[in-house]
């Protein structure tokens, strides 16, 4: 286990001389592609030869990856773990190999010891700051809300449901009417949209609240296809704040939405760095900042200058 890899301080390894997995989700998302793009970035400003595997969405295609950085003898492994559960064996295996782990994005259900650390933000929270802008935002009045969820099993959507939730608890004005996966993509958050304003008409829904920003834009397109106004006839909130969501908040026609920032390579590279350098422990969590964006925020301007950040 990654204990007793700890418990013997790695060989000395400099930066420049580093090889680095990288096992990616995919492309479903703006975000997703940003945070690509970011850590190819952050590799190459230090050095690090960073080997790159695309799993199109699979966890068998994650592990496939896992194992061929293990038999290659990468000194770590970044990974995005498309779902929670499933992965104890193969984390053994890299423990086993002494290869730290290290977790992006999203979280795993298994012991603590057999990876690294996690850089994530806090996903329950993020949810609860959506419910909570909601509950402000209706002011007591009553709201039927349908919600699009992300990957099923997969940690942010697991968590961001929770975390909403907790942040509508207690007001029984706010009423989760419907609630499906849209798999975190534009296309399904507009089909997925299509069914709710079907089945419930839509004017009778008052909210979305989508898992990311991509099936909001999705829904938006359905809302307006709809003939209603998204933004007014339905509030929309979202999360991960991509250049798109600032772009429809400063068109009127989303509400709101939860920065993730896509650089969770930069603190991920720090960690190993000096983990593999000195054997010094990281935090089991590297918390990223989560920060709501309304109306009331010059959206154009953060539009223009986050199309510059790798999205
Ligand atoms: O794990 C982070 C989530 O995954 C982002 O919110 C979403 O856009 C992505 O696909």
């Amino acid at each position: 286990l990654l204990a007793s890899v700890i418990a013997c301080a790695p060989m000395a390894v400099l930066a420049a001389d580093l090889t680095i997995g990288f096992s990616q989700i995919g492309s479903e998302s703006g975000w997703r592609a940003a945070e690509t793009t970011v850590t190819k970035q952050e590799a190459e400003k230090r050095g690090i030869t960073l080997k790159f595997a695309d799993a199109q969405q699979k966890q068998e295609n994650q592990i496939k990856a896992l194992r061929s950085f293990i038999a290659q003898g990468v000194d770590a492994i970044l990974i995005a773990p498309v779902v929670a559960t499933g992965w104890d064996e193969v984390l053994e295996e890299a423990a086993d190999a002494e290869i730290p782990v290290v977790l992006l994005d999203r979280t795993v259900d298994a012991d603590k010891s057999l990876y690294l650390t996690a850089v994530t933000s806090d996903l329950v929270h993020e949810g609860k700051v959506a419910g909570e802008w909601l509950v402000s935002e209706m002011n007591g009045a009553n709201c039927r809300i349908v919600e699009l969820q992300g990957t099923t099993g997969s940690s942010p959507a697991i968590d961001r449901k929770a975390g909403f939730e907790q942040g509508i608890a207690g007001h029984d004005n706010l009423q989760i009417v419907r609630s499906q996966t849209g798999d975190f993509t534009r296309a399904q958050g507009k089909v997925v949209m299509e069914s709710f304003l079907k089945a419930e008409g839509g004017e009778n829904i008052c909210a979305l609240y989508a898992h990311n920003d991509d099936m909001a834009v999705g829904a938006i397109q359905a809302i307006k296809e709809a003939g209603l106004k998204p933004g007014e006839d339905i509030k929309i909130v979202a999360i991960d704040a991509v250049p798109d969501a600032h772009k429809a908040i400063a068109d009127g026609e989303m509400n709101a939405t939860i920065e993730l920032t896509p650089n969770m390579a930069g603190p991920a590279l720090e960690a190993l760095e000096a983990y593999l350098a000195d054997g010094t422990e990281p935090a089991k969590w590297i918390q990223t900042e989560s920060k709501l964006f309304t109306a009331k925020d010059d959206n154009l301007a953060i539009f223009n200058a986050k199309k510059d950040l790798g999205y």
